[in-house]
């Protein structure tokens, strides 16, 4: 397998199928869910509102889907490996279904929005079909589907935010949580499924958003993400209209909920983070200095294609930005490889930006042409599979030298690290991350010391991926 190949696939397996292991016993005698998530963060966060709708309505969450009474897949469409690995996934779940007839498969997410009734009609896979605004319509549709029926809702809403679900954690390690505070998205980039299978953008209420904050502070949770496709357009207004939330007064108030709280953010589109939200990122020391700002490209021409509406030195002078007010920023991107027309040039501007950005890590991936796509319909998919796979080797290979230099650099420094949990090598060593959202391990120094507790640590080596330290005194 090439290293593109692999990385790409470690980073799938990172975040995707992840099966819920259940926290919560099974209701005895009621009946079992087993839910599997595929895809971004937005699709995880969802599984957990619909495993609180299922909760309230007598379902137990079990780990188990061999004797699961529902098994619910919520599915990712953005690229086209992502959804044939979907199939292959239903198909095993369709055999287990031929031993017990009773039990019920349901596809979530957007891979039931783009393709719908097709899975239920043609293709025969699956009892439910559920779009991500209609996941209220849950317990209805499982009652139609048990008496024979197909359960079918993939209406699309303009004001669906699931505010007032508190969700289920799921896979939670305690510390950690997603908050999502805005769902769709408007922008319309060439490449891009998402404003088809999530429909038009909207913002959650922030009174329910720092509810749910205060909630998980109570809880014990130390970190949480704020979450959507382009949080920096986060836009409330409440109801009698005299008052205007922005993203920046959001994020000041989620840092104000408790100081020992941290606060991160994901994902920022380079037009809308301002310069207001790198000064509230500046202002509060539990704000994380890390930035997640997706460029896909190095080439103005070709940004111009993916409809992404700014340029190369657009971009460049907005790096330049947050350099200047935030130093000690960390800053991660997303490319892609080979989109529609790119010529050989126009991917080396790829590889030059990321030099200039340096950037701490990237998602990389080749161009996959999704049907419907602005692109799909205007351009031609012209590179071939092995030019893309070139390229993205390319982009690998310059992020690999990226990642190192930048973690080479943290050697000698001394971080402020939140304890996660236990190494999965050893058990004697802590996982944590830096604020600039480094992985970093480092040993024990006493038996007192957990997960959620603050640490210093002095890094003495690292790994591509990883930075190696020692927990020292507070500096
Ligand atoms: N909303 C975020 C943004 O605009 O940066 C990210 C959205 S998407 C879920 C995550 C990443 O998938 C994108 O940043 C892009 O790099 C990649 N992606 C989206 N559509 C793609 C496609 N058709 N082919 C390859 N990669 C794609
Ligand atoms: Fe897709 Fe662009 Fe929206 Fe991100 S900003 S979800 S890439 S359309
Ligand atoms: Fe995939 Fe939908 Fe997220 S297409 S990346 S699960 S918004």
């Amino acid at each position: 397998m090439e290293l593109a190949e692999l990385l790409n696939k470690k980073h799938d397996e990172a975040r995707q199928g992840e099966a819920f292991k259940a926290s919560v016993a099974p209701i005895q005698d009621g009946k079992k869910f087993y839910i599997e998530s595929y895809g971004c963060a937005m699709n995880f966060s969802d599984s957990e509102v619909v495993a609180s709708i299922l909760q309230e309505n007598e379902f137990s969450a079990t780990p188990d889907f061999e004797t699961a009474d529902l098994i619910l897949i919520n599915t990712c469409s953005i690229r086209e490996k992502a959804e044939l690995t979907i199939r292959k996934r239903l198909t095993e779940f369709r055999k287990i279904k031929r031993t017990r007839p009773g039990m019920l498969i349901g596809v979530l997410g957007c891979m039931a929005e783009r393709l719908k009734a097709q899975l239920l009609e043609q293709e025969k896979l699956v009892d439910l079909v559920i779009g991500p605004d209609a996941y209220r319509s849950l317990p209805t549709l499982i009652k139609e589907a048990s008496g024979g029926q197909k359960g079918v809702n993939v209406l699309l809403s303009r004001d669906e935010t699931y505010g007032d679900i508190a969700p289920v954690r799921l896979n939670s390690n305690g510390i950690t949580a997603f908050v999502s505070i805005t769902r769709g998205c408007n922008n319309m980039c060439s490449f891009c499924v998402v404003p088809f299978t999530r429909g038009r953008e909207r913002s959650r209420s922030a009174n329910s958003i720092i509810e749910e904050i205060k909630l998980l502070v109570n809880q014990g949770y130390k970190e949480i993400t704020l979450l959507g496709q382009n949080v920096d357009s986060y836009h409330w207004v409440n109801e009698t209209g005299n008052e205007t939330v922005t993203f920046a007064n959001l994020l000041e108030q989620a840092a104000l909920v408790s100081p020992d709280l941290r606060v991160r953010f994901s994902t920022s589109h380079p037009k809308d983070i301002t310069d207001v939200v790198l000064y509230t990122m500046a202002k509060y020391e539990n704000i994380c200095k890390c930035i997640h700002l997706p460029v896909q490209s190095g080439n103005t021409r070709v940004l111009q294609l993916m409809n992404r509406t700014y340029s190369r030195e657009w971009y460049l002078a907005k790096v330049d930005r947050i350099r200047e007010i935030l130093p000690n920023c960390g800053l991660t991107s997303d490319m892609i490889a080979g989109f529609c027309t790119e010529t050989e040039e126009e991917h080396q501007d790829t590889l030059t930006l990321m030099d200039y950005c340096s950037f701490d890590m990237s998602y990389m991936y080749f161009y996959s042409e999704r049907p419907g796509t602005l692109a799909a319909r205007r351009f031609k998919d012209d590179i071939s599979l092995e030019d893309k796979k070139r390229r993205l080797q390319e982009i690998v290979d310059k992020q690999g030298e990226l990642s190192t230099r930048s973690n080479l650099n943290d050697i000698g420094k001394t971080f402020k690290i939140l304890i996660e949990t236990r190494s999965k090598r050893d058990a004697n060593d802590w996982t944590g991350r830096t604020s600039q959202n480094k992985i970093t391990v480092f040993p024990k120094s006493n038996e007192n010391q957990q997960p959620g507790d603050y640490v210093w640590v002095k890094i003495h080596d690292c790994t591509r991926a990883t930075l190696l330290g020692t927990i020292v005194d507070h500096p």
